[in-house]
């Protein structure tokens, strides 16, 4: 979901006065390397370490022709490559209710079918081999939040707690199954797999917080099983087969007191929330009645998805906040690293190493590794260093005097303690994928227009380098001695996406290829292709700063030469969001979110086409009635490796 959703978030939860660099040295670096231009490795005029490893680097290889940009209604890709629909808001998940074009389908139906607003996703093979698993495996998916207008028949005109539940169900996770058969894919119905986890389902609380007397509620006095998740935006894939759903804007859905508390502004609570309306039937979303409620979201959560019965379980050690991914790393000295961004305006890059190490003979053994470990926030330097700050109880401010007793209120106050170190402000950091080969790590920073403007003076860092920042740009790093535990880092900005066209000079990037803004989506393949999804928030899509870049789209970078394709642009309306392919390369899943979207963010349920019908307008009107979100499957004609 873009920030702007409902305007829950229109202003900034970050007031604490961390170091955004006022100092003048600090702002003239930044402007410097801002005007460089090329920001090629030796214009940055540091990270040795960095410029000496680029040189020894392969290229990968970008075998595809680029598309243009588009305002069609329908997912393009390239020449000699197919894309089919797999699996939309409304699919049955096994044998089950199918899509009621009209939103008339009940609550019970909707936790049967896939959940709306497709998000982050992994893909996990089943079989033996390589070549059977890429032909056959479960695809686990978030679905992030709900379009109320197209939800029900009616949208928002009645309220009732029927339509509360359906909503809930429409949240969470799914785990399908499925199958290629020849060029195409199917979801296996019935498959014993099949599960759908949602905004009501029992969740474990596991790691240094669980139990937390901040945690307990009514109807949880011990503080160790939370109710359902939601607002899962990206993901994670550990590699004892686990899949990571991250709660992102968790706040959205609880109505404060008129006044909020400090601790629920901080993170952003407000008297109504962002209009979901859950308080009005489930009462556990009126914080003012159930204070401790928000503290159990704003979590990773662990799913087993190769185990249907088993208890999915928010893993407190990774920190509370407003989680879009979890990139999950072994590190070569075994220890595992999660890198995890903030996306809020103005917040954190945080990662967690764990005390325990990987046991690869044992999977079982890996059950627990990410309850214990420290967490660590970043701190970048203005010269293109940084460091790793631990949030550790009693260590620096972060004591009983400061607010943070114990290290379950350091985790469950994640934000309030990282203000308290010293770490630096970014813009909106969202998905963090580390390089498969090299070690590099890089974050997408989608945007943040409040940068520098004048209700945020002095706010300009090198890291975060241009004012207003509309278009966004990439970060990189690499850890000190290629170590991904470090407690040091060096970086550089990968690139300053924009517009060439853009009259502000400072508006126009530097990209080296194709033109995109507010980047979201990072993952990369096997072999080294960075791919970027771009959520260009639909209240300024093809207009003003954005008139020339048209619908959301994914792009392909290659990291050492900086090229950067488009691969792909989605239909009207949409965000592309999760990335997930088989381990022969040669399928690639895209999700589609919120195909059709108006510009308001919810739909009117008298014309839910208003603003788009995808994915009846490409793949048939049997699909039809109501835009939802889904899956597509991506092939080459010729059955190579997709990209190459
Ligand atoms: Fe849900 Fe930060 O995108
Ligand atoms: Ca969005
Ligand atoms: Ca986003
Ligand atoms: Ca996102």
């Amino acid at each position: 979901m873009d920030q702007a959703h409902f305007a829950a978030d229109e202003g900034v939860s970050n007031d604490s006065p961390n170091p955004s660099f006022a100092d003048i040295l600090a702002t003239d670096i930044a402007r410097r390397r801002l005007l460089q231009g090329s920001l090629g490795a030796a214009a940055l005029g540091f990270v040795p370490g960095m410029a000496a490893a680029a040189t020894d680097k392969p290229s990968v290889k970008l075998g595809f022709k680029a598309v243009p940009v588009s305002t069609a209604d329908a997912v393009a890709v390239p020449e000699g490559y197919n894309v089919d629909l797999l699996y939309a808001w409304g699919d049955p998940i096994s044998s089950g209710p199918g899509f009621k074009a009209d939103g008339s389908g009940s609550a019970a139906d909707q936790e049967r079918q896939a959940g709306m607003h497709h998000d982050g996703m992994s893909y996990f093979p089943l079989g033996k081999s390589n070549s059977e698993g890429s032909a056959h495996g479960l695809l686990v998916m978030n679905h992030e939040y709900t379009d109320d207008g197209l939800l029900h028949a009616d949208g928002m005109k009645t309220w009732s707690a029927e339509k509360v539940r359906k909503a809930q169900a429409a949240h969470g996770v799914s785990v399908i199954e499925v199958l290629a058969a020849g060029n195409r894919w199917k979801v296996v119905r019935p498959s014993p797999y099949a599960r759908r986890i949602t905004a009501s389902s029992p969740i474990g609380l596991s790691g240094p917080a669980a139990g937390h007397a901040l945690l307990q509620t009514k109807d949880d006095p011990r503080g160790l099983r939370a109710f359902g998740t939601f607002n899962n935006c990206a993901n994670g894939q550990t590699p004892w087969g686990t899949y990571l759903t991250c709660e992102e804007n968790f706040n959205g859905y609880f109505s404060s007191a008129k006044e909020p508390t400090a601790d629920e502004k901080r993170y952003g609570l407000k008297e109504g929330g962002a209009g979901y309306r859950w308080h009005e039937f489930d009462e556990r979303f009126n914080s003012a009645k159930h204070p401790n409620e928000p503290n159990r979201f704003g979590w990773v959560v662990e799913i087993d998805p190769l185990r249907p019965d088993s208890l999915p379980q928010k893993r407190t050690a990774l920190g509370r906040f407003k989680h879009e991914g979890a990139d999950v790393q072994v590190a070569k000295n075994g220890h595992v690293v999660v890198y995890m961004g903030d996306d809020e305006r103005f917040e954190y890059i945080y990662k967690f190493v764990s005390e325990n190490k990987f046991d690869r003979q044992h999977p079982e053994a890996n059950r627990h590794l990410l309850d214990r470990g420290t967490l660590y926030v970043a701190k970048f330097d203005e010269f293109g260093g940084g460091v790793w700050l631990p949030l550790v109880h009693g260590e620096g401010k972060l004591t009983a005097e400061n607010g943070f007793p114990d290290q379950g209120s350091v985790l469950i106050r994640c934000r309030q303690a990282a203000d308290a170190v010293g770490a630096t402000k970014m813009d909106r950091p969202e998905w963090i994928a580390t390089h498969p080969k090299t070690g590099e790590v890089f974050c997408a920073l989608t945007n943040n227009s409040l940068r520098a403007d004048e209700k945020n003076p002095g706010t300009l860092n090198a890291s975060n380098p241009r004012p207003k920042n509309v278009f966004g740009h990439i970060i990189r790093w690499r850890e000190a001695k290629g170590d991904a535990t470090a407690k040091k880092f060096e970086w550089d900005i990968f690139v300053l996406a924009g517009d060439p066209k853009h009259p502000d000079e400072a508006q126009r990037g530097n990209i080296k290829g194709d033109v995109f803004g507010s980047p979201d989506g990072l993952w990369f393949d096997r072999t080294g292709r960075l791919w970027i999804q771009t959520d260009v928030s639909t209240s300024v899509i093809n207009k003003g700063d954005y008139a020339n870049i048209g619908n959301n789209q994914m792009l392909v970078a290659d990291t050492v030469t900086r090229e950067i394709r488009r691969f792909l642009t989605g239909p009207s309306g949409c965000e592309v969001t999760g990335i997930a392919g088989t381990p022969d390369g040669k399928t690639l899943f895209v999700n589609i979110q919120h195909p059709g979207e108006s510009p308001s963010e919810r739909a009117d349920p008298e014309k839910p086409t208003a603003f788009g019908a995808w994915p009846a307008s490409q793949f048939g009107a049997t699909l039809g009635g109501r835009p939802r979100s889904g899956t597509v499957v991506i092939r080459r004609e010729d059955g190579g490796v997709v990209g190459g």
